[in-house]
Protein backbone atom coordinates (compact mmCIF):
# COMPACT_ATOMS: atom_id res chain seq x y z
CA UNK A 1 0.00 0.00 0.00
CA UNK A 2 1.15 3.40 -1.11
CA UNK A 3 2.14 6.13 1.67
CA UNK A 4 -0.74 9.26 2.56
CA UNK A 5 1.98 11.46 0.58
CA UNK A 6 1.63 9.68 -2.51
CA UNK A 7 -1.97 9.34 -2.73
CA UNK A 8 -2.36 12.94 -2.15
CA UNK A 9 -0.29 13.96 -4.64
CA UNK A 10 -1.68 11.75 -6.90
CA UNK A 11 -4.82 13.09 -6.39
CA UNK A 12 -3.90 16.52 -6.26
CA UNK A 13 -2.15 15.87 -9.80
CA UNK A 14 -5.57 14.59 -11.45
CA UNK A 15 -6.99 16.41 -13.87
CA UNK A 16 -10.96 18.27 -13.67
CA UNK A 17 -12.02 17.89 -17.49
CA UNK A 18 -14.14 20.92 -16.55
CA UNK A 19 -12.05 23.37 -15.86
CA UNK A 20 -9.00 21.32 -17.41
CA UNK A 21 -6.92 22.01 -14.57
CA UNK A 22 -5.77 19.93 -11.81
CA UNK A 23 -7.93 19.22 -8.75
CA UNK A 24 -5.40 21.23 -6.26
CA UNK A 25 -5.15 23.93 -8.68
CA UNK A 26 -9.11 24.30 -8.35
CA UNK A 27 -9.16 23.37 -4.25
CA UNK A 28 -11.48 20.77 -5.27
CA UNK A 29 -10.26 18.30 -2.70
CA UNK A 30 -12.20 19.02 0.26
CA UNK A 31 -11.87 15.30 2.04
CA UNK A 32 -8.82 12.84 1.78
CA UNK A 33 -8.32 10.53 4.36
CA UNK A 34 -7.58 7.05 5.04
CA UNK A 35 -9.30 5.26 7.48
CA UNK A 36 -8.17 2.61 10.27
CA UNK A 37 -8.71 -0.11 7.74
CA UNK A 38 -7.31 1.68 4.95
CA UNK A 39 -9.95 2.70 3.09
CA UNK A 40 -9.65 6.35 1.33
CA UNK A 41 -12.47 9.10 1.70
CA UNK A 42 -12.67 11.23 -0.32
CA UNK A 43 -14.88 14.44 -1.24
CA UNK A 44 -13.75 15.96 -5.04
CA UNK A 45 -15.47 19.21 -5.76
CA UNK A 46 -15.86 19.43 -9.79
CA UNK A 47 -17.14 21.51 -12.50
CA UNK A 48 -19.98 19.93 -15.07
CA UNK A 49 -20.32 17.18 -11.72
CA UNK A 50 -23.27 15.86 -14.55
CA UNK A 51 -21.00 15.66 -17.35
CA UNK A 52 -18.08 13.84 -15.64
CA UNK A 53 -18.71 12.62 -12.57
CA UNK A 54 -19.08 8.81 -14.03
CA UNK A 55 -15.89 8.51 -15.78
CA UNK A 56 -13.98 10.54 -12.99
CA UNK A 57 -15.28 7.68 -10.59
CA UNK A 58 -13.89 5.03 -12.56
CA UNK A 59 -10.68 6.76 -12.84
CA UNK A 60 -10.40 7.47 -9.28
CA UNK A 61 -11.14 4.31 -8.37
CA UNK A 62 -8.57 2.39 -10.71
CA UNK A 63 -5.63 4.63 -9.39
CA UNK A 64 -6.55 4.04 -5.81
CA UNK A 65 -7.18 0.37 -5.69
CA UNK A 66 -5.56 -0.96 -8.50
CA UNK A 67 -2.79 1.34 -9.27
CA UNK A 68 -1.74 2.59 -5.42
CA UNK A 69 -2.75 -0.72 -3.75
CA UNK A 70 -5.82 0.76 -1.20
CA UNK A 71 -8.45 -2.31 -0.23
CA UNK A 72 -11.37 0.01 -0.90
CA UNK A 73 -12.37 3.46 -1.77
CA UNK A 74 -15.99 6.05 -0.50
CA UNK A 75 -16.21 8.63 -2.97
CA UNK A 76 -18.42 11.72 -3.25
CA UNK A 77 -18.77 14.38 -5.92
CA UNK A 78 -20.11 18.09 -5.66
CA UNK A 79 -20.52 21.06 -7.95
CA UNK A 80 -17.53 23.28 -7.99
CA UNK A 81 -17.74 26.70 -6.93
CA UNK A 82 -14.09 27.69 -8.24
CA UNK A 83 -13.99 30.55 -10.25
CA UNK A 84 -10.73 31.14 -12.76
CA UNK A 85 -9.47 34.14 -12.76
CA UNK A 86 -10.48 36.60 -15.19
CA UNK A 87 -13.53 34.85 -14.98
CA UNK A 88 -17.04 36.39 -12.84
CA UNK A 89 -19.52 33.98 -11.32
CA UNK A 90 -22.92 33.83 -12.95
CA UNK A 91 -25.52 34.89 -10.72
CA UNK A 92 -28.91 33.29 -10.86
CA UNK A 93 -32.54 34.49 -9.82
CA UNK A 94 -35.16 32.03 -10.10
CA UNK A 95 -38.65 33.87 -10.48
CA UNK A 96 -41.09 31.72 -8.20
CA UNK A 97 -44.97 32.30 -6.79
CA UNK A 98 -46.68 28.93 -5.84
CA UNK A 99 -49.99 29.46 -7.63
CA UNK A 100 -50.03 28.97 -11.05
CA UNK A 101 -50.96 32.28 -13.38
CA UNK A 102 -50.12 35.24 -11.22
CA UNK A 103 -47.20 35.89 -13.51
CA UNK A 104 -44.15 34.48 -13.10
CA UNK A 105 -43.14 33.90 -16.87
CA UNK A 106 -44.55 37.50 -17.53
CA UNK A 107 -42.70 39.08 -14.72
CA UNK A 108 -39.33 37.16 -15.91
CA UNK A 109 -39.07 38.22 -19.33
CA UNK A 110 -40.66 41.68 -18.54
CA UNK A 111 -37.63 42.04 -15.82
CA UNK A 112 -35.34 40.77 -18.65
CA UNK A 113 -35.87 43.67 -20.82
CA UNK A 114 -35.92 46.53 -18.17
CA UNK A 115 -32.37 44.64 -17.02
CA UNK A 116 -30.75 44.88 -20.99
CA UNK A 117 -32.59 48.46 -20.49
CA UNK A 118 -29.96 48.90 -17.42
CA UNK A 119 -27.66 47.70 -19.87
CA UNK A 120 -26.70 44.19 -18.03
CA UNK A 121 -26.17 41.37 -20.21
CA UNK A 122 -29.26 38.81 -19.10
CA UNK A 123 -30.43 35.17 -19.53
CA UNK A 124 -33.22 33.31 -19.03
CA UNK A 125 -33.31 29.21 -18.23
CA UNK A 126 -37.14 28.36 -19.20
CA UNK A 127 -37.44 25.73 -16.53
CA UNK A 128 -41.42 25.26 -16.95
CA UNK A 129 -41.33 21.87 -18.29
CA UNK A 130 -44.98 21.50 -18.73
CA UNK A 131 -45.72 24.81 -19.74
CA UNK A 132 -42.86 26.36 -21.11
CA UNK A 133 -44.12 30.27 -22.27
CA UNK A 134 -40.95 32.39 -22.50
CA UNK A 135 -40.45 31.45 -26.25
CA UNK A 136 -43.99 32.56 -26.66
CA UNK A 137 -43.91 35.59 -24.79
CA UNK A 138 -40.95 36.74 -26.38
CA UNK A 139 -42.23 35.36 -29.83
CA UNK A 140 -38.94 33.57 -30.68
CA UNK A 141 -38.84 32.19 -34.17
CA UNK A 142 -37.16 28.70 -32.76
CA UNK A 143 -34.54 26.99 -34.78
CA UNK A 144 -32.64 24.18 -34.24
CA UNK A 145 -29.61 25.27 -31.80
CA UNK A 146 -26.28 25.33 -32.65
CA UNK A 147 -23.58 24.05 -30.23
CA UNK A 148 -19.64 24.28 -28.98
CA UNK A 149 -16.72 22.60 -29.67
CA UNK A 150 -17.38 21.25 -25.99
CA UNK A 151 -20.95 20.35 -26.51
CA UNK A 152 -22.76 23.29 -24.85
CA UNK A 153 -26.02 24.43 -26.08
CA UNK A 154 -25.79 28.09 -27.38
CA UNK A 155 -28.75 29.44 -26.45
CA UNK A 156 -31.47 31.66 -28.63
CA UNK A 157 -30.95 35.48 -27.93
CA UNK A 158 -34.49 37.96 -29.00
CA UNK A 159 -34.76 41.38 -27.71
CA UNK A 160 -30.90 40.63 -26.56
CA UNK A 161 -32.28 38.37 -23.93
CA UNK A 162 -30.28 34.79 -24.40
CA UNK A 163 -33.07 31.97 -23.60
CA UNK A 164 -32.91 28.21 -23.22
CA UNK A 165 -36.07 26.33 -23.13
CA UNK A 166 -37.17 22.67 -23.42
CA UNK A 167 -39.81 23.77 -25.63
CA UNK A 168 -36.55 24.76 -28.21
CA UNK A 169 -36.14 20.49 -28.20
CA UNK A 170 -39.83 19.77 -28.83
CA UNK A 171 -42.19 18.97 -31.78
CA UNK A 172 -45.37 21.50 -30.60
CA UNK A 173 -47.48 18.29 -31.17
CA UNK A 174 -46.01 15.99 -28.57
CA UNK A 175 -48.60 15.28 -26.05
CA UNK A 176 -48.50 16.38 -22.51
CA UNK A 177 -47.42 12.99 -20.90
CA UNK A 178 -44.31 12.52 -22.89
CA UNK A 179 -43.13 15.57 -21.98
CA UNK A 180 -42.48 15.53 -18.25
CA UNK A 181 -39.96 12.62 -17.78
CA UNK A 182 -38.23 13.80 -20.85
CA UNK A 183 -37.94 17.07 -20.51
CA UNK A 184 -37.11 17.10 -16.62
CA UNK A 185 -33.92 15.10 -17.36
CA UNK A 186 -32.76 17.61 -20.20
CA UNK A 187 -33.08 20.63 -17.64
CA UNK A 188 -30.95 19.27 -15.73
CA UNK A 189 -28.46 20.27 -18.34
CA UNK A 190 -29.49 23.71 -18.62
CA UNK A 191 -27.73 24.44 -15.77
CA UNK A 192 -24.40 23.55 -16.57
CA UNK A 193 -24.41 22.28 -20.05
CA UNK A 194 -25.35 26.13 -22.00
CA UNK A 195 -22.47 28.85 -23.64
CA UNK A 196 -24.08 31.56 -22.56
CA UNK A 197 -22.43 34.70 -23.39
CA UNK A 198 -19.47 36.22 -22.39
CA UNK A 199 -19.62 37.69 -19.05
CA UNK A 200 -23.11 37.51 -18.46
CA UNK A 201 -24.85 39.16 -15.39
CA UNK A 202 -27.63 37.12 -14.64
CA UNK A 203 -29.84 34.33 -15.43
CA UNK A 204 -33.21 34.28 -14.35
CA UNK A 205 -34.92 31.09 -13.78
CA UNK A 206 -38.69 30.88 -15.01
CA UNK A 207 -39.83 28.53 -12.54
CA UNK A 208 -42.92 26.37 -12.82
CA UNK A 209 -46.17 26.53 -10.30
CA UNK A 210 -45.97 25.34 -7.12
CA UNK A 211 -42.90 24.16 -4.67
CA UNK A 212 -42.31 20.82 -5.96
CA UNK A 213 -39.50 19.12 -8.10
CA UNK A 214 -38.19 21.95 -10.18
CA UNK A 215 -37.19 24.27 -7.07
CA UNK A 216 -35.09 21.26 -4.98
CA UNK A 217 -33.44 21.14 -8.55
CA UNK A 218 -32.75 24.12 -8.42
CA UNK A 219 -30.94 23.95 -4.84
CA UNK A 220 -28.85 20.87 -6.06
CA UNK A 221 -27.72 22.72 -9.14
CA UNK A 222 -27.60 25.81 -8.63
CA UNK A 223 -27.32 26.08 -4.84
CA UNK A 224 -26.25 30.15 -4.55
CA UNK A 225 -29.41 30.60 -6.85
CA UNK A 226 -31.90 33.80 -5.29
CA UNK A 227 -35.59 33.52 -5.05
CA UNK A 228 -38.07 36.79 -6.32
CA UNK A 229 -42.00 35.88 -5.34
CA UNK A 230 -44.85 37.03 -7.63
CA UNK A 231 -47.71 36.79 -6.11
CA UNK A 232 -51.38 38.98 -6.99
CA UNK A 233 -53.01 41.17 -4.19
CA UNK A 234 -55.50 38.46 -3.87
CA UNK A 235 -55.69 36.26 -0.88
CA UNK A 236 -55.53 33.01 -2.17
CA UNK A 237 -52.29 33.91 -4.37
CA UNK A 238 -50.47 35.35 -1.21
CA UNK A 239 -51.13 32.62 1.01
CA UNK A 240 -49.41 30.02 -1.40
CA UNK A 241 -46.71 32.20 -2.42
CA UNK A 242 -45.86 32.30 1.56
CA UNK A 243 -45.78 28.87 1.49
CA UNK A 244 -43.08 28.70 -1.74
CA UNK A 245 -41.48 31.92 -0.32
CA UNK A 246 -40.47 29.70 3.46
CA UNK A 247 -40.00 26.51 1.65
CA UNK A 248 -37.27 28.57 -0.33
CA UNK A 249 -35.95 30.05 2.32
CA UNK A 250 -35.67 26.60 4.39
CA UNK A 251 -33.91 24.55 1.79
CA UNK A 252 -31.19 27.54 1.92
CA UNK A 253 -32.48 30.60 -0.83
CA UNK A 254 -32.27 33.97 -0.26
CA UNK A 255 -35.44 35.32 -1.10
CA UNK A 256 -34.42 39.14 -2.29
CA UNK A 257 -38.27 40.30 -2.54
CA UNK A 258 -41.80 40.27 -3.55
CA UNK A 259 -43.42 41.76 -7.00
CA UNK A 260 -46.58 42.14 -6.73
CA UNK A 261 -48.65 41.28 -10.04
CA UNK A 262 -52.25 42.93 -11.29
CA UNK A 263 -52.33 44.94 -8.47
CA UNK A 264 -54.50 47.47 -9.67
CA UNK A 265 -56.53 48.43 -12.77
CA UNK A 266 -55.76 52.26 -13.70
CA UNK A 267 -58.73 53.63 -14.97
CA UNK A 268 -58.23 55.98 -17.91
CA UNK A 269 -61.24 57.88 -17.70
CA UNK A 270 -61.44 59.08 -13.95
CA UNK A 271 -57.92 58.22 -13.12
CA UNK A 272 -58.09 56.55 -10.13
CA UNK A 273 -56.77 52.83 -9.48
CA UNK A 274 -59.32 50.04 -9.38
CA UNK A 275 -57.86 47.41 -6.79
CA UNK A 276 -60.08 44.44 -8.86
CA UNK A 277 -58.40 41.74 -7.05
CA UNK A 278 -58.55 43.66 -3.54
CA UNK A 279 -55.25 44.84 -2.31
CA UNK A 280 -52.59 44.14 0.16
CA UNK A 281 -51.67 40.34 -0.98
CA UNK A 282 -47.98 41.39 -2.12
CA UNK A 283 -47.17 42.98 1.45
CA UNK A 284 -48.78 40.25 3.46
CA UNK A 285 -45.87 37.72 1.75
CA UNK A 286 -43.28 40.05 1.90
CA UNK A 287 -43.65 40.78 5.92
CA UNK A 288 -43.96 36.87 6.18
CA UNK A 289 -40.91 36.34 4.74
CA UNK A 290 -38.97 39.48 6.05
CA UNK A 291 -38.46 41.27 2.45
CA UNK A 292 -39.47 44.20 0.73
CA UNK A 293 -41.98 44.70 -2.21
CA UNK A 294 -39.99 45.80 -5.01
CA UNK A 295 -43.00 46.47 -7.29
CA UNK A 296 -46.31 46.75 -8.07
CA UNK A 297 -47.28 45.90 -11.94
CA UNK A 298 -50.54 46.87 -12.50
CA UNK A 299 -53.21 44.90 -14.74
CA UNK A 300 -52.97 45.46 -18.93
CA UNK A 301 -51.07 44.64 -21.48
CA UNK A 302 -48.08 45.44 -23.45
CA UNK A 303 -49.11 48.64 -26.43
CA UNK A 304 -50.36 46.89 -29.20
CA UNK A 305 -47.70 45.26 -31.40
CA UNK A 306 -45.31 44.88 -28.55
CA UNK A 307 -44.89 41.70 -26.60
CA UNK A 308 -42.98 43.36 -23.72
CA UNK A 309 -43.80 46.28 -21.81
CA UNK A 310 -41.49 49.64 -22.90
CA UNK A 311 -39.98 52.36 -21.52
CA UNK A 312 -42.69 54.94 -21.83
CA UNK A 313 -45.01 52.77 -20.54
CA UNK A 314 -46.30 53.12 -17.05
CA UNK A 315 -45.82 49.07 -16.24
CA UNK A 316 -42.48 49.66 -18.21
CA UNK A 317 -41.01 52.56 -15.71
CA UNK A 318 -42.35 50.34 -13.12
CA UNK A 319 -40.06 47.43 -14.25
CA UNK A 320 -36.83 50.07 -14.76
CA UNK A 321 -37.42 50.01 -11.00
CA UNK A 322 -37.33 46.87 -9.88
CA UNK A 323 -35.02 46.58 -12.45
CA UNK A 324 -32.49 48.59 -10.40
CA UNK A 325 -33.54 46.80 -7.05
CA UNK A 326 -32.79 43.60 -8.33
CA UNK A 327 -28.77 45.23 -9.63
CA UNK A 328 -28.48 46.24 -6.14
CA UNK A 329 -29.78 43.34 -4.67
CA UNK A 330 -27.56 40.59 -6.78
CA UNK A 331 -24.71 42.69 -6.91
CA UNK A 332 -24.34 42.96 -10.61
N1 LIG B 1 -50.09 42.55 -15.17
C1 LIG B 1 -50.86 41.82 -15.98
N2 LIG B 1 -51.98 42.33 -16.54
C2 LIG B 1 -52.76 41.58 -17.34
N3 LIG B 1 -52.52 40.31 -17.67
C3 LIG B 1 -51.42 39.75 -17.14
C4 LIG B 1 -50.52 40.45 -16.28
N4 LIG B 1 -49.53 39.62 -15.92
C5 LIG B 1 -49.77 38.45 -16.53
N5 LIG B 1 -50.90 38.51 -17.28
C6 LIG B 1 -51.51 37.45 -18.07
O1 LIG B 1 -51.88 36.41 -17.21
C7 LIG B 1 -51.63 35.14 -17.80
C8 LIG B 1 -50.69 34.34 -16.90
O2 LIG B 1 -49.43 34.99 -16.87
P1 LIG B 1 -48.08 34.15 -16.86
O3 LIG B 1 -48.10 33.08 -17.88
O4 LIG B 1 -46.97 35.13 -16.87
O5 LIG B 1 -48.22 33.51 -15.40
P2 LIG B 1 -47.36 32.33 -14.75
O6 LIG B 1 -47.36 32.57 -13.30
O7 LIG B 1 -46.06 32.21 -15.43
O8 LIG B 1 -48.26 31.10 -15.11
P3 LIG B 1 -47.86 29.55 -14.95
O9 LIG B 1 -48.01 29.27 -13.50
O10 LIG B 1 -48.86 28.85 -15.80
O11 LIG B 1 -46.45 29.40 -15.42
C9 LIG B 1 -51.05 35.41 -19.17
O12 LIG B 1 -52.09 35.35 -20.11
C10 LIG B 1 -50.54 36.84 -19.06
O13 LIG B 1 -50.55 37.53 -20.29
MG1 LIG C 1 -45.15 30.54 -16.37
Amino acid sequence: MTSYDDLRKKIDELIDPGFNLPFKAVGGIKKLVVGPTGVVELELYLKDKQKNEQALKIQVIKLVKIELGFPGIKIDFFESEFIPEGEKPIKYLAVASGKGGVGKSSVTANLAAALIRQGKKVGIIDADVYGASIPNILQIDITPLNSTEDEKMIPLMKDGIEVISTEFFMPPDKPLMWRGPMLGKMLIHFFSGVKWQDNIDIILIDLPPGTGDVALDVKTYVPKSKILVVTTPHVNASHVAVKAGIGAQNIGHEVIGVVENMSYYMNTCSKTREYIFGQGGGETVAKKLGVPVIGQIPIGQPQQGNHLFGDKEEAGKIYNEIAKSVIKEMEI
